[in-house]
């Protein structure tokens, strides 16, 4: 449940600070005491009784017997019953903003209040227990139930359905489970229905089909089987549907074309199959759909060609299906699109020209398609506002890089990896108006050398020149990428010394950027002494496996504090391993296997508590394995064709 609370944190963060009550106090001290109804006295009582912490202190206020006066109690004039507990999480006055927390459990008490008609207990974080089972019996006036953003359990109670007055239920991000009681189809004033990150499972009741009121039905995050209802067509005035990420099957319902209210539409993450089934004609069916996500399914068919009829839609994303056949020409009519997602399928054919006409395009991914052909560079060019373009692994071949591209104003992202580009890396790239942050022309055909311009692009984010027949050294300006976070130059003929990428952007951060370094599988030589003394304190992967690397890993390794992963695996490294390693204590891959290592290896390996991959064959280790986790977790073989080690997990060591 990764993203439980996630939207109250980030409140909490952005408003540090601190709320305290201050005028009205005196006011609600002063407030006719008279008592409450006594019923509703106890009730609340025993609900204040079951939470421990109330980091707002509204409860610790709640004293007295008048009720209707304390905080967030609203009683009815006519009656003197309580009808409403406004207890929200999140505390919003004229100038600030304060999220609280109450921990503890929902008392079933509450279910004395027989008049109550708003619960909100949302967004109070530690509120655990259950929903009580009596709820529909017993509080038949209820209109609105904020429960979300707390720690509730157990399922939603059959008699939810009793509740034919309730307007808003809103129990997401909670910890519920178990299957929804199909009586939630009675509650016929309904028009929101929040139950998403929980832990629901079974269907979808059909019975859900018949809240004619619905306006938003999020059921998205929880563990839902079964088929969509046939029959959600019918739910006419539905803006917002996300069914997101369950486990549901079977078809996408024909009838949901007949939802004209529909705005947003998430079926992503699901096992749905078969053909998407809208807009099955062009006369302004869900005509207000902005915001489709029908992404990692099993859909198949061809995408329909009366796609664009969509008029509304922003945002597309129907990657990682099975969809084949071409992109349809009528897309170039979606006016309003921004981003299009169409990566991962089976898609053929060439480019629409009218795709072109996406004046408002960001983000293209049409990547690991089967697209051919040229691009119809004459359309494509105009999309000025184009940030994103990827288009890797198709069937471009592209022969060369087009000029086209480089000269997108907006494109700051360019990924045309696979794309059969031959010859050198184009100079024009050196001159383009765009703000390039992402260059990826890996697995590609380019040859010739790195060349020393590419230190001018400065806003150089993620350079992959990977699995290419490039020759040449690391050029020197390359410290000039003050920017660089990935650096993956791995399969090419690289040659000269490794050390100038471990002064990348020194000159300009304490810290550097870098994240991910991979030069491996190269013809680099020398040594790397010089490790870790530049501003790598952010390095996390570092790959320089399979090259000609000699000399010592040097003590300087020690200050890579960041590093997951650390390859130096097939290279001639010598001299003993340095301690200093066993304080990288985040380091989870450790291979270092084919050098000519020496010495015992260092007794502060056993710090490396993270390890869960480790190397070490194939060189000329002596002595005993210190003793310990992780380092006997490993299988023999981490350790096998050494000059000499013994102890666990190899055979014990003799005392002589
Ligand atoms: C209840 O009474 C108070 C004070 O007499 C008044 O301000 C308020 O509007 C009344 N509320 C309703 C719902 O009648
Ligand atoms: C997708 O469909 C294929 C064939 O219909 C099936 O074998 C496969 O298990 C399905 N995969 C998923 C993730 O539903
Ligand atoms: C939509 O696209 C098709 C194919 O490109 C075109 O023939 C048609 O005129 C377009 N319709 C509108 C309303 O622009
Ligand atoms: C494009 O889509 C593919 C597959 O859906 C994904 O793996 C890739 O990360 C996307 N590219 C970008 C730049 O987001
Ligand atoms: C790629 O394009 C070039 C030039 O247009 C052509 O000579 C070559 O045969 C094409 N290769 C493939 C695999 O289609
Ligand atoms: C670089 O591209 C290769 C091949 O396309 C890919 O396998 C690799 O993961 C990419 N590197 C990074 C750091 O994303
Ligand atoms: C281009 O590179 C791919 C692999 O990256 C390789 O299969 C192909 O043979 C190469 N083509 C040419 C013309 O060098
Ligand atoms: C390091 O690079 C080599 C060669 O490219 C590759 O085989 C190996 O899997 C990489 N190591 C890690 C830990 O990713
Ligand atoms: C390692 O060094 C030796 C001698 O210094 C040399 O013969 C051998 O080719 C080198 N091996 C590698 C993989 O660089």
């Amino acid at each position: 449940m990764g993203s439980k609370l996630h939207w109250s944190l980030i409140l909490a963060l952005a408003f540090i600070i601190s709320f305290f009550p201050s005028h009205s106090e005196a006011r609600n001290q002063a407030a006719d005491q008279e008592a409450c109804n006594p019923v509703d006295l106890r009730s609340l009582a025993d609900f204040k009784a079951g939470i421990k912490v109330d980091t707002s202190g509204r409860l610790s206020k709640w004293s007295g017997n008048g009720c209707c006066s304390w905080e967030g109690i609203v009683c009815s004039n006519a009656t003197g019953r309580v009808t409403e507990i406004r207890l929200p999480g999140l505390i919003t006055t004229e100038d600030s903003i304060f999220q609280s927390e109450m921990n503890g459990f929902l008392s079933p008490s509450i279910t004395s209040i027989s008049s109550l008609q708003v619960l909100d207990l949302g967004g109070l974080i530690s509120i655990g227990g259950m929903i009580p089972p009596s709820i529909g019996f017993r509080l038949p006036d209820l209109q609105k139930i904020y429960l979300f953003g707390n720690r509730l359990t157990g399922s939603l109670p059959d008699s939810i359905g009793k509740l034919s007055k309730l307007q808003e239920l809103q129990l997401h991000e909670n910890s519920l489970s178990g299957s929804l009681p199909p009586s939630i189809g009675n509650l016929e004033s309904l028009n929101q229905l929040l139950l998403y990150s929980n832990e629901f499972f079974g269907p979808v009741p059909d019975s859900i089909t018949k809240l004619r009121n619905l306006v938003d039905l999020d059921l998205h995050g929880n563990s839902l089987s079964g088929k969509i209802p046939g029959k959600i067509g019918e739910l006419q005035g539905l803006k917002l549907l996300d069914l997101s990420n369950n486990h549901l099957t079977g078809e996408i319902p024909v009838s949901i074309t007949d939802l004209r209210s529909i705005s947003v539409l998430y079926l992503d993450t699901n096992y749905l199959q078969g053909e998407i089934p809208f807009p099955s004609s062009c006369g302004g069916q869900m005509s207000s759909l902005g915001f489709l996500r029908l992404s990692n399914n099993n859909l198949t068919g061809r995408l329909p060609p009366n796609f664009g009829c969509l008029v509304s839609l922003q945002r597309a994303a129907l990657d990682n299906n099975k969809l084949h056949g071409p992109i349809p020409s009528s897309l170039g009519n979606l006016s309003a699109l921004s981003e299009l997602y169409l990566g991962s399928n089976r898609l053929s054919g060439k480019l629409p020209c009218s795709l072109g006409q996406l004046s408002r395009l960001i983000m293209l991914n049409i990547s690991h398609n089967k697209i051919k052909g040229q691009l119809p560079q004459e359309c494509m060019s105009s999309l000025h506002n184009l940030q994103t373009l990827d288009l890797s692994f198709n069937r471009l071949n592209l022969t060369s890089f087009p000029r086209w591209i480089a000269q997108m104003p907006s494109l700051s992202r360019i990924l045309l990896a696979g794309c059969g580009i031959q010859g050198e890396i184009p100079q024009f790239l050196y001159s383009t108006p765009s703000p390039i942050q992402e260059l990826d022309l890996s697995a590609n055909n380019l040859t010739g050398i790195l060349p020393g311009w590419l230190g001018k692009l400065t806003s150089l984010y993620s350079l992959n020149l990977s699995r290419n027949s490039i020759a040449s050294n690391i050029p020197d300006t390359v410290i000039n990428l003050q920017s660089l976070g990935v650096l993956d130059l791995h399969s090419n003929l690289m040659t000269g010394s490794v050390e100038k990428v471990f002064e990348i952007g020194s000159s300009f951060l304490e810290d550097g950027t870098l994240k991910h370094i991979d030069l491996s599988d190269n013809q680099f030589t020398g040594g790397i002494e010089s490790l870790g003394l530049g501003s790598q304190a952010s390095v996390n992967h570092l790959n320089l496996s399979r090259n000609y690397l000699e000399r010592s890993l040097p003590n300087s390794v020690g200050r890579l504090m960041s590093l997951q992963v650390l390859d130096l695996s097939h290279n001639n490294l010598s001299y003993e391993l340095p301690e200093s390693l066993g304080n990288v204590i985040s380091l989870e891959k450790l291979k270092l296997q084919r050098n000519k290592f020496t010495g015992k290896i260092p007794g502060g390996f056993l710090n490396l508590k993270s390890l869960d991959e480790l190397d070490l064959s194939d060189n000329l280790l002596v002595g005993k394995i210190p003793d310990g986790k992780p380092l006997s977790q490993f299988p023999r073989s981490s350790y096998s064709r050494n000059a000499g080690l013994c102890g666990k997990p190899l055979d014990p060591c003799t005392n002589s």
